[in-house]
């Protein structure tokens, strides 16, 4: 680890003030936790959070340093005296969270960490005095030892009983970090698991999508099921387990659905096309991407063929799983606070999985069903195509051929072209509206205009109508 570790000039000009404005009331500030965790690690974040312990009256302190610094302020837990307070800093936007000592002393707040990488501390005051950053750090947990190691292990024995999030906690640092957890700490992450039942589901949801974003989601989820704490989150994932799936599966339900994350992670890490990837690097509530959203959906792709399983003369069936999957989904959406936007895409993906699969049944889908498909997929085309891929890679049974195989990358590579291709032109220009049609039919207002306009579209969209006529003459046909 360098010794020259110290933060950068901007970060060094917000301390600063704030360390001025404590002087000025003689309170001592500690830095702790993981912006110091970071700072070894090298780790920059788009948006800095500092975490400070300070004695007592955190929350008053940082009532007024906000109004000093013209900065917005929350107060996040009144009985523990916690607050928050958010300032825009050029284009980042820093937060600073203040918090009583949890306990008498600093040593007992650090003994009442999380993990021991997470509980290094630092007088700020050293921050401006000192070359040498890591002479200065208070580690009493052995917290440079085990960002040395690679390790994350908890610093005391109660932490998961004190806060069950703890359990997912270390396993979305073990994935961002690309860190090992300690022996122990597993032990009692799978002992204590039923008690992260009890936590809120935002916060779940958040240390969730922190294991999605990193690239080490699936080997996490692997260990968890393995633990059987995956199941506390999704108990319905473990009706899955054993379920067998006939001649083009290798894999029972269970393992074909952590096979299909696999797949997934590899395919959206090796994108190259810089217009896919920002599209999957997007928000879409939040810190959330769609890239975070795309393994969930991929972990829940099939969560519907427990309740559609039907064996019929040896045969294997989930007919409608599909469909069974959305209702699913959309309890899961509720359960983890998704937004309206995050769950209708998470309902669209699974709705719709299977369908680039029927397409690749021929080598050439008419333009008929291309149409249809990118009619109905809307904007989450890419997302269930992708899917679409890292399904069938994680499904190798006898009857799933090479060639039937080959044929899948091949008709679906060449929807994901014509996907980027209609992204860029522009829509064409409907030749007529529903007025156009009730005038020269004399009808009513009623449900067949929608009908006649949409297979017009379509006529329009496969080119089998180019003008305003044949517009009419479609619609005419269809009319009767
Ligand atoms: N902490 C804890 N137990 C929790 C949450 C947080 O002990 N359940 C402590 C840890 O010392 C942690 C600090 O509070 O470092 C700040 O927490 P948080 O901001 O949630 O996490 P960071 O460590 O900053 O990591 P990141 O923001 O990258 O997830």
């Amino acid at each position: 680890m360098s010794t020259s570790l110290k933060f950068s000039l901007k970060d060094r000009n917000i301390l600063k003030e704030i360390h001025n404005f404590a002087q000025n009331r003689r309170v001592k500030l500690y830095l702790v936790g993981g912006v110091l965790r970071d700072l070894i690690l090298a780790r920059e974040k788009a948006n800095p959070d500092f975490d400070f312990a300070v004695k007592n009256r955190a929350i008053s302190f940082g009532r007024s340093l906000a109004y000093k610094l013209k900065a917005g302020f929350v107060v996040l837990d009144k009985e523990h005296g916690a607050c928050r307070i958010v300032k825009k800093i050029g284009v980042k936007t820093y937060t600073f969270d203040f918090s009583d000592f949890r306990g008498k002393g600093l040593e007992e707040d650090l003994r009442k960490r999380d993990f021991t990488i997470n509980s290094l501390a630092l007088e700020l005051e050293k921050v401006f005095g000192s070359k040498d950053l890591s002479s200065v750090w208070i580690d009493s947990y052995g917290a440079k030892q085990d960002l040395k190691r690679k390790v994350i292990r908890l610093v005391n024995k109660k932490s998961f009983r004190e806060d069950p999030l703890r359990i997912l906690r270390a396993f979305s640092f073990a994935s961002r970090l690309g860190f090992a957890i300690d022996k122990e700490t597993l032990i009692l992450a799978k002992s204590g698991k039923a008690k992260l039942a009890k936590v809120s589901f935002e916060r779940i949801r958040d240390e969730l999508f922190k294991i999605f974003d990193s690239d080490k989601a699936y080997a996490c989820l692997v260990t968890l099921d393995k633990l059987k704490i995956l199941e506390v989150i999704f108990p319905e994932l473990k009706k899955m387990r054993g379920i067998g799936q006939g001649p083009y599966h290798h894999l029972d339900v269970k393992q074909h659905t952590l096979e299909s994350v696999r797949q997934m992670e590899l395919i959206l890490e090796n994108i190259k096309d810089k217009e896919i990837r920002d599209f999957f690097d997007a928000y879409i509530c939040g810190e959330r991407s769609r890239r975070q959203l795309l393994k969930l959906a991929a972990l829940l792709h099939d969560i519907g063929k427990p309740k559609t399983l039907r064996r019929k003369k040896g045969r294997i069936t989930f007919h409608g799983h599909e469909r069974v999957g959305v209702a699913l989904s959309e309890d899961i959406a509720k359960r983890l606070k998704l937004s309206n936007e995050e769950s209708y895409s998470l309902r669209k993906i699974i709705l719709c999985h299977l369908r680039p699969g029927y397409l690749a049944e021929g080598e050439h889908p008419t333009a008929r069903a291309r149409f249809r498909f990118f009619r109905d997929a809307g904007r989450e085309a890419l997302s269930v195509l992708l899917l679409s891929l890292a399904d069938q890679r994680a499904t190798q049974g006898p009857l799933a051929t090479v060639e039937s195989r080959r044929r899948h990358e091949r008709v679906v590579s060449r929807l994901i072209r014509e996907n980027s291709k209609k992204g860029k032109e522009k829509k064409k220009a409907r030749l007529l509206d529903g007025n156009d049609i009730m005038k020269k039919f004399k009808l009513a207002p009623s449900p067949l205009i929608g009908k006649i306009l949409a297979e017009v579209e379509e006529l329009q969209a496969i080119g089998k109508v180019k003008t305003r006529q044949e517009a009419f003459k479609a619609a005419a046909r269809l009319a009767k």
